[in-house]
C-alpha cells in the first residue's frame, strides 16, 4: 500500500516521500521580480517535503498579476532564484518552478510599462486587483493577437530553461485557477472565433501548444502540469469540463513528470482523470469544501484508494515547515495565520518555529 514516507518519481525527479508542498503565492519577490535570502531561507526550511512547487512566477511583464510576485524572464531573476534552489538542494529536497501567467488577472500598474493586460477575449474578469494604489477593478484585457500567443508560448520556453538556469528540478505549467491557459479553456472567457476559441480542441489549442513547447525546451520528464477542473476561481466558469479536461489528459506527452488536479469538490471526475492517466499524479485533494485544508488524513486515504501518487499540502506547509517530521512523530501543529499569507516581511513567513525551536520555547 503506498504511504506518505515512501520514496516516488515524478519523471527524472526522484522524490523522497509522497508529501509535496503546493504552489503557494506569497508575495515577497523584489520589485523587479527578483528571489530574495528570505525566500531561499523559507523554502529552504520547507525541503522535509519530497517535492516543493514553488509560488506562481510570471513568464513574461504582462504575465504579472500580483505585487511583488516573482519572474523568471530575464538572466538577472535566474541568478536571483539560485540561492533558493541551492537552499532546497542542500537540504535534501527537490523544488520545481511554477510558471504563471496571470492573463486578465493583472493590472497594468503592476508593469514597468504601459501595456494592457493580455488575454483570450477583451472581457474583463469580475473582481478587483490588488495595487500599489489599493484595490482596482480587473481592467478590459487586450484579445490576444497570433503573434502575441506566439510570443507568449516563446515567454513560458524561454522560462523554463531560465529555470534549469537556476537550478530547478523542473516546471509546472499552470493551467488552473484562472490564470491564462484556463482562460482560453473557459468559454465565459473566451469568444474567439479563430483556431484558439470554439470547439474544446481549439479552447486547449494554447496549452497543448505551451506544453509541447516547453517539453521540447527542458525535456518531458521534467516538466508537470497543473489543472484545476470546475473551480471558479478568478471569475472561470466552465460549461463543459468533463469532455474538456478528459480531452486535455488524453493528449498529454505520456513521459509528462506529472499532471496535478487541484481537486474542487468532484471526486467522480478525479476518479476518471485518474483511470485515463498512466504517468504520476499529484493530488491536492478536496472531496468537498467542507473537508478544509489537506491533512495527513486525507492524504493517506487518496495514497490507499489509488488515486495518486503524491499529495500537495498548501495551508499546513505554511504554518509548519517541518511537516513531514510532524507527520512522522505525531506532533501537533502549528497555527496558521492567514493574515500574513500576502506580502510582508519574515513575519507569518519564515518565523513558524520548527518541533526544536517549539520544544526550546515551551
Ligand atoms: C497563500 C496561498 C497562495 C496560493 N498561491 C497559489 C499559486 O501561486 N499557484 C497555485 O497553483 N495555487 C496557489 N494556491 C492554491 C494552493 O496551491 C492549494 O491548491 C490550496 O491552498 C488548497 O490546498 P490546501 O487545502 O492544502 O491549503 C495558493 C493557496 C494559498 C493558501
Amino acid at each position: 500500500m503506498n504511504t506518505l514516507f515512501q520514496p516516488v518519481n515524478y519523471g527524472n525527479i526522484i522524490s523522497s516521500n509522497r508529501f509535496v508542498m503546493a504552489p503557494m503565492s506569497r508575495n515577497r519577490a523584489t520589485i523587479d521580480g527578483c528571489a530574495t535570502a528570505m525566500m531561499a531561507t523559507y523554502y529552504g526550511q520547507r525541503a522535509g517535503a519530497g517535492l516543493i512547487i514553488s509560488e506562481g512566477i510570471q513568464p513574461n511583464y504582462v504575465g504579472q498579476g500580483f505585487m511583488n510576485s516573482p519572474g523568471l524572464h530575464n538572466s538577472s531573476q535566474a541568478q536571483s532564484w539560485r540561492q533558493v534552489t541551492q537552499a532546497v538542494h542542500h537540504k535534501g529536497g527537490k523544488i520545481v518552478a511554477q510558471l504563471m501567467h496571470a492573463g486578465r488577472i493583472g493590472h497594468p500598474s503592476l508593469y514597468p510599462s504601459a501595456h494592457q493586460s493580455l488575454a483570450p477575449s477583451a472581457i474583463a474578469a469580475k473582481g478587483e486587483a490588488y495595487t500599489r494604489s489599493g484595490l482596482q477593478a480587473y481592467p478590459t484585457p487586450k484579445a490576444m493577437t497570433k503573434q502575441d500567443i506566439l510570443e507568449t508560448i516563446e515567454d513560458f520556453t524561454q522560462s523554463a530553461k531560465y529555470a534549469i538556469e537556476a537550478g530547478f528540478d523542473g516546471v509546472e505549467i499552470h493551467a488552473g485557477n484562472g490564470f491564462l491557459l484556463h482562460q482560453f479553456m473557459a468559454t465565459n472567457c473566451n469568444i474567439r472565433h479563430d483556431e484558439y476559441g470554439g470547439s474544446i480542441d481549439n479552447r486547449l489549442r494554447l496549452t497543448r501548444e505551451v506544453i509541447a513547447a516547453v517539453c521540447d525546451a527542458i525535456g518531458a520528464a521534467r516538466v508537470g502540469v497543473r489543472i484545476s477542473p470546475e473551480n471558479n476561481y478568478n471569475d472561470i466558469v466552465e460549461t463543459d469540463s468533463d469532455k474538456l479536461y478528459k480531452a486535455l489528459v488524453n493528449s498529454l506527452p505520456e513521459q509528462l513528470a506529472y499532471l496535478h488536479i487541484m481537486e474542487a469538490a468532484n471526486r467522480p471526475q478525479t476518479e476518471e482523470i485518474r483511470a485515463m492517466w498512466h504517468g504520476s499524479l499529484i493530488l491536492n485533494p478536496h472531496k468537498s469544501w467542507q473537508d478544509g485544508p489537506v491533512s495527513p488524513t486525507i492524504a493517506e486515504q487518496v495514497l490507499a484508494a489509488e488515486l495518486c501518487n503524491g499529495v500537495a499540502f498548501g495551508a499546513l506547509f505554511v504554518a509548519n515547515p517541518d511537516l513531514v517530521e510532524r507527520v512522522r512523530v505525531g506532533a501537533k501543529f502549528n497555527e496558521l495565520d492567514s493574515s500574513k499569507f500576502y506580502g510582508g516581511d519574515e513575519d507569518g513567513y519564515t518565523s513558524y518555529p520548527n518541533l526544536q525551536q517549539a520544544t526550546e520555547c515551551a
